[in-house]
Order: structure tokens, then sequence, then C-alpha cells
């Protein structure tokens, strides 16, 4: 095939490699020069030295100052380049004139950080859009800058950095050949999150703060903990001990308060907002733990009240159950209200089937069921506010149930078609978890060709589907802004914590780029895969 001129010119250009930035900044100025990153660096916080400590752990506690989680982030940054380093031979072409002679060229003295805005609590536990989370980054003769409102900001900038720097093959040296660098970046949606199911498969804290660690990497900014299900209840409520005596798999694979607690801490000072999620009224194994709450619990055949056994569903008018999510709230909500400002209430896959088989009810009319699930919710989301957190819901509450919420309630939307426009345009805020996309346990468009084996365990969605998606995409502009951002997610019936990682990463990282930057590139033109491979 022959090709124009300028055709191959611009395949030239796009082919050379430019940096190692994830996800891609949404302003750059990159060089071409070398510079070192002298280990004694010396960096400053707002004009005061700020010693790099390896090994540094955070405060404990729920106050959080800035400089305690900027100082977390300079000693992740530094341990990375100069602990772990990166080698530049899977990226460039080994032996190429691509690494300079060591030590010969200018280095780094300073990294000099400033932060321009005071952190208020909302930095750590606001809703989507209280954050700054803006930066600007400059690396320049014997000077690195890193200007920033927020402490968040700095964070992100730090992972910027880092990725700036290549470890020499004596060992002894760190540089990047992009300088100088200018920089100039910020988040296009606010919520960039990863939905991970700890109750299929039960995760030790090790592999969470793991995941949070991955999250922070890619400036993501959100994990939502699906922390309860049909399947096992991990999560220890101390006034209703039976739930986790009677729910969890066993003994031991649960979460106490105190790691709770500790996991939170670990999440913020990443940069991190846990959103903690009991689903309801269905996917509720409680009935062993506190009998009669509860109905259709493993009730068979399962496909006529839930979408996977076993079943289980809370009632949907019984004071016994208003005063068991009461006790429940009252117990968990003030242990999460210091660090996120969302609690989920669930409320997917719920089946008017369930109220068939309540002998309270005895009825599937959806006109009878309607105003007692609106009521239900009603009760839930006045008890989360009075926690003074927001709640959070599954798509099928307003668009398959008709049930309203307080305006500021956010909807995460998981069955495409269209929904997240819907959900806007009634000028609600709502998040994207598109199924077709966003899921990383299985693959949908397999399913028709091996019908009737459509068991939600096929194999993977490849990158590329991913970042061919947006959530902003065919939403009319007035409410665009309603569009949060998104959640990949990784519901585990089928991962454990051997096969996180791979399930997980590096394509949740792709979503994460799209969130931050958007699909299209500076000219307004959809980024593709090979845009992708030119960040390397
Ligand atoms: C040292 O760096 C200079 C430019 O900074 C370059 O011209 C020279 O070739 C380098 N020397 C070696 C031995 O790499
Ligand atoms: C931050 O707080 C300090 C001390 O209270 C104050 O001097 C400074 O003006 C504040 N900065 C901003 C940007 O609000
Ligand atoms: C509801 O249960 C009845 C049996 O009582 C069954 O015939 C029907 O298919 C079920 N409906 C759904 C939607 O599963
Ligand atoms: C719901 O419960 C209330 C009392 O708690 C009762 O008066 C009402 O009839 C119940 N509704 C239905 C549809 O059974
Ligand atoms: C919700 O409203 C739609 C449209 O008015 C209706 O078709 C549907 O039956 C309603 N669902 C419930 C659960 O009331
Ligand atoms: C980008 O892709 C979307 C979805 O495929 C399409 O609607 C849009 O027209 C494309 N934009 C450009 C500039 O090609």
């Amino acid at each position: 095939m022959m090709l124009p001129k300028t055709a191959l010119a611009v395949a030239a250009l796009a082919l050379s490699p430019v940096n190692a930035i994830w996800p891609i900044p949404i302003s750059s100025n990159l060089g071409k020069e070398t510079l070192f990153l002298d280990q004694t660096v010396k960096v400053t916080y707002n004009g005061q030295d700020l010693a790099y400590a390896v090994g540094y752990t955070h405060p404990k506690g729920t106050k959080f100052d800035s400089k305690s989680i900027v100082q977390g982030g300079l000693e992740r940054a530094f341990s990375a380049i100069f602990q772990t380093g990166l080698n530049p031979w899977m990226l460039r072409e080994r032996g190429s004139s691509f690494e300079p002679q060591a030590g010969n060229g200018s280095y780094i003295k300073t990294l000099e950080i400033r932060q321009t805005g005071n952190d208020t609590q909302k930095v750590w536990n606001g809703v989507a859009g209280s954050v700054d989370e803006s930066y600007r980054l400059s690396l320049d003769g014997d000077k690195a800058s890193i200007s920033a409102v927020s402490a968040i900001g700095i964070l992100h900038a730090l992972e910027t950095f880092q990725q700036l720097f290549y470890k020499h093959s004596d060992g002894q040296h760190y540089y990047t050949a992009s300088a100088p660098v200018e920089i100039e970046d910020a988040p296009k949606y606010p919520h960039r999150g990863i939905l991970l199911d700890v109750s299929r498969h039960w995760f030790t804290i090790k592999d969470i703060k793991r995941t949070i660690d991955g999250l922070a990497m890619n400036k993501m900014n959100r994990l939502h903990l699906h922390i309860t299900d049909t399947q096992s209840w991990p999560v220890e409520i101390p006034a209703l001990p039976e739930l986790t005596n009677k729910g969890a798999y066993s003994k031991g694979l649960t979460y106490s308060p105190d790691e709770l607690a500790d996991l939170h801490e670990y999440a913020v000072h990443r940069g991190v907002q846990i959103i903690t999620e009991i689903d309801m009224p269905g996917h509720v194994g409680i009935e062993q733990a506190y009998p009669g709450l509860s109905v259709a619990f493993n009730e068979k055949p399962y496909t006529w009240y839930c979408a996977q056994p076993p079943c289980g569903s809370l009632k949907l008018n019984d004071t016994k159950v208003e005063e068991f999510l009461d006790t429940l709230f009252d117990d968990l909500l003030p242990r999460i209200n210091p660090y996120s400002a969302y609690f989920h209430t669930g409320g997917d896959e719920y089946k008017a089937n369930n109220s068939l088989i309540d002998p309270a009810l005895k009825t599937n009319d959806l006109t009878v069921l309607q105003p007692l699930l609106q009521r239900f919710i009603d009760h839930a989301h006045k008890k989360v506010a009075e926690h003074n957190l927001v709640p959070f819901v599954w798509e099928e509450m307003p668009l398959e149930w008709n049930i309203t919420l307080s305006k500021d309630t956010v909807v995460q939307s998981w069955l495409g078609n269209g929904a997240v426009g819907q959900i806007a345009a009634k000028g609600q805020k709502v998040i994207d978890s598109n199924y077709n996309y966003y899921w990383l346990d299985f693959d949908t468009p397999v399913w028709s060709t091996y019908y009737p084996f459509n068991d939600w365990c096929n194999p993977i969605k490849n990158w590329r589907l991913i970042y061919s998606y947006e959530p902003r995409d065919g939403v009319p502009d007035e409410y665009k802004d309603n569009v949060l951002g998104g959640e990949m997610a990784v519901w585990t019936e089928t991962i454990d914590p051997v096969s996180l990682d791979t399930i997980v990463w590096p394509r949740a990282g792709v979503a994460a780029e799209v969130w931050w930057s958007g699909r299209t590139d500076a000219q307004g033109n959809n980024r593709t895969q090979y845009d992708a491979l030119v960040a390397l």
C-alpha cells in the first residue's frame, strides 16, 4: 500500500516515543534533554525543608494534615525512583543511544513543592467536585517545581514526577530524557474509581491496600467496596455480631472496625475515598444470622427471585427491618463519615416476586410494592443523611422502580442503553459502570455465541474496548456535568486474591486515562490505541 508523504510523516511522528506518563496529562510540553535527579535533592514544602524518609508511615487517626500527606507521597515517589527504579528497555530499544553516559549532564538539586490552598476536611471526605486536583509540574535547569491548590493535587504531581525518571543501568544514576518539562494537568471527571466486591470472594486488607496503591498510581480517587452480598457478610458490626458469626465464610474472613479504620486512613493518605456499599433490599443473606427479617433466602428456582443464587432480600414493609437498619447504620456509618462523603445502599436487581412469598404481603403487584419500596428507601436514606453521608444507589431504583431520590443522591448506572443520559436528564448526579465496557470480570458480546451458557464467566474485555468509551457520550450538553465519572466493576465470583491484580490491571488504568484526560486529544479527535502506545 502506498501512503501519501504527509501520512508517513504523521505516522513517524506518532511512533516516536515521547514519555511514559499515564494518564496522559491534559497539557504538557516536554523537551529532549537529559536531566539527572540528584539523590540528595533538597525538597521544600511551602518554603520549609521536607525530609525524604525511607519507609515513612503516616500518623494514625482521623485528623489529616496536608504536610504528612505530601510527605507520604514524596516517600512513595522517591522510593519508586531510587529504590525500585524504572528500566527503560521495555519501552526503548536496548543499547540505543537513549541512555545517557552516567552522570554526564545537569542535575536537579532542588524540588520545590508549593501548595496554594488550605485543605479543609472536605478535601479528604467531600463529595465529587469538592477537591481541586489540578497541579503544575516543571523541570528546568537544576530545579523541579510542583504547585497545586490541594495536597491531593500534589500527590498527583508526584505520581507524574516519578514516571519521568529512569534508573541508569549502572544502578547509580536516575535521569529523565524529556527535559525541560512543563506540565499543567487536571482531571476531567471528579469520580474515578474501582468497585471491588469483597463478598463473593474474601480479600485480605493487604490485597485491598495494594489495589488502593494501583488507584493512586493511576490518579484514581474512589474505591467502592461492595462489602456484603448473599454469599457472605464479612464486615463486623459489633451491635449485630451474628452477621459475621453466621454470615462470614469463616471466622477470620472478616473486617474488624480497626481494620476498616486503618484501610480508610491508608486510602485518604493516597487521595482515595472509600465508598462502602451494603446492598439492599435484594442481595441480602442474613436469614441465618437474624431470622425473619428477610425472604427468599436460597429459594429455588432462583430465577424467580433473584439474578444469581443464593437469593435473599429484606422484607419491604416491616418495622423490625427498619429497626435492624437503624442499628446497622448507627453502628457502621459513624465509622465511615470521617473518611467519606457517601454511603451506598445498593438497590440493584430487586425482584417483585420476593414479596410474593413474604407472608405479610403475598403480592408481586408493582402498584402495591412501589410505594412500599419508596418508603423503605426513604427510611434508609434519611438515616444515611442523619449520619452526614450522601446516599448512592444503583440505577434500577430510579429507572425501574420510579423511586424518587433526594437531589444529592448519586446514581450508579450499569445497564447501558442510554441510562446515564436519562438519569442525568432527571437532574440526578450519576456515575457510569456500563457493563458492556466497565465490568472487568467478563465480556458481553460472546454471550449470544455460546447460548445457553450465558453465565457471566466469559473471557474478559479487551482494553481497546474500554478505551473507546466515554461516559458523557450521547448525554446532552446541558446535563453533562451531572455525569461525575465512572467505576470499573470487579465482581469477584470468579476472581480471588491470586487473580485480582491481573484482572484489574492494566485495564482499569485504561478507563482511568479516559476519566482523567478525556477520550479526545487537544485537537478534539478521538484518541486511539495508537495514541496510548505513543504515551510510552
Ligand atoms: C555528554 O553530554 C554532552 C551533552 O550534554 C554530549 O555532547 C556528550 O557527547 C556526552 N558525552 C558522552 C561521553 O556521552
Ligand atoms: C491558608 O492559611 C494561612 C494561615 O491561616 C493563611 O495565611 C493563608 O492566607 C491561607 N491561604 C489560602 C489560599 O487561603
Ligand atoms: C414469579 O414467580 C412465579 C411463581 O410464583 C413465576 O411463575 C414467575 O415466572 C416469576 N416471575 C419472575 C419475573 O421471575
Ligand atoms: C404495611 O404495614 C403497615 C403497618 O406497619 C400496614 O398498615 C399496611 O397495611 C402494610 N401495607 C401492606 C401493603 O401490606
Ligand atoms: C415506573 O413507571 C413506568 C412508566 O410510568 C411504568 O411502566 C412502570 O411500571 C413503573 N414501575 C413501577 C415499579 O411502578
Ligand atoms: C468519537 O467517537 C464517537 C463514538 O464512536 C463518535 O460519536 C464521534 O463522532 C467521534 N468523534 C470524532 C471527532 O471522530
